[in-house]
């Protein structure tokens, strides 16, 4: 017997796209929504083989996920690859823009994207806007008529805490290694926020309905001890999130659950915003 709250998030027969797949939080993302009843999609620029290796245990357990190799700024590969989804499956009923360039804390690109502002160099911060913001666009813009014509769907734009509250660079070991969470990053967050209202008020009488994800940092094992110490007493909760603690926010989005919520920001940063 399948009971209201099953009904409420249950993903079953529901087809979803989530960008960025391939990555840390992304993965996580296809993998629980499958295991909500969907046939998840990943579209990340990893090759095909990277992509294949990431999801065949996940596919050996029984979960509905492929994967493909998309650029999401390459509006031509775009509209293929949903054709490819439509053809496939007939239907498109949720989108999860989560693709972003992102330099992780502990890998080496965090000098490259970490300078100071007066110093940031214009085409990093073109290549950033260009991800985040124009290949966000161009995915929604590629899977609107689809869910326009079905009268149906969800679109999940991921966001950051950022999109809401400044970054609080004391976290970083010391002031004095210029470290700045990148001013393009935190800029395409906020961005995100406007993007996503005016799409839900574009697509509220299609059924379609939009809506922004927030999360704080979630913690790894690359990232310094001290760094992850500072970052959590930042939060009323006392820590950073975990790995997988955004899952049930993302399949909630999703699902039915929430089908009354649209132009929406939902922030998970254990409290930070709300001191
Ligand atoms: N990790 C965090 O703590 C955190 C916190 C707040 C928000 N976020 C947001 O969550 C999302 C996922 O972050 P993550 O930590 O998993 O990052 P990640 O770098 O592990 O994953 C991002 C994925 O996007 C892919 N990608 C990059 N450019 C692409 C493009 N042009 N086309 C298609 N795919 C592309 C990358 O290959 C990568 O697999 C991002 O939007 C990020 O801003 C993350």
């Amino acid at each position: 017997m399948t009971t209201e709250c099953e009904k409420f998030f249950s993903l079953k027969n529901k087809v979803i796209i989530v960008t960025g797949g391939g990555g840390f939080l992304g993965l996580g993302y296809a993998r629980a929504l499958a295991e909500a009843g969907a046939s998840a999609v990943i579209w990340d620029t990893k090759n095909s083989a990277e992509l294949e290796k990431l999801i065949a245990p996940l596919v050996k357990q029984g979960l509905a996920i492929s994967a493909d190799s998309i650029d999401i700024t390459d509006e031509t590969a775009v509209r293929s690859a949903v054709e490819r989804v439509v053809e496939k499956f007939g239907h498109i009923d949720g989108l999860v823009n989560n693709a972003a360039a992102v330099a992780p804390l502990g890998g080496k690109e965090i000098t490259d994207q970490f300078p100071p502002y007066e110093e940031y160099p214009l085409d990093l911060w073109e290549r950033e806007l260009k991800v985040n913001l124009t290949g966000t666009m161009i995915v929604t813009k590629a899977v609107a008529p689809i869910m326009m014509k079905q009268k149906s769907g969800s679109i999940t734009n991921i966001a950051s805490e950022v999109s809401v509250i400044a970054h609080d660079h004391r976290v970083y070991n010391d002031p004095a290694d210029r470290r700045f969470k990148s001013i393009a990053y935190t800029t395409t967050k906020a961005a995100i926020l406007g993007f996503t209202r005016q799409w839900a008020a574009r697509l509220g009488s299609y059924n379609v309905r939009v809506n922004a994800f927030s999360p704080s940092g979630v913690e790894t094992q690359a990232m310094p001890r001290d760094f992850v110490k500072r970052y959590g007493d930042l939060t009323m909760l006392g820590r950073m999130a975990w790995p997988g603690e955004y899952e049930g926010v993302v399949i909630f989005l999703c699902s039915d659950a929430s089908s009354f919520i649209t132009g929406h920001n939902l922030v998970a940063d254990g409290g930070k915003s709300a001191w």
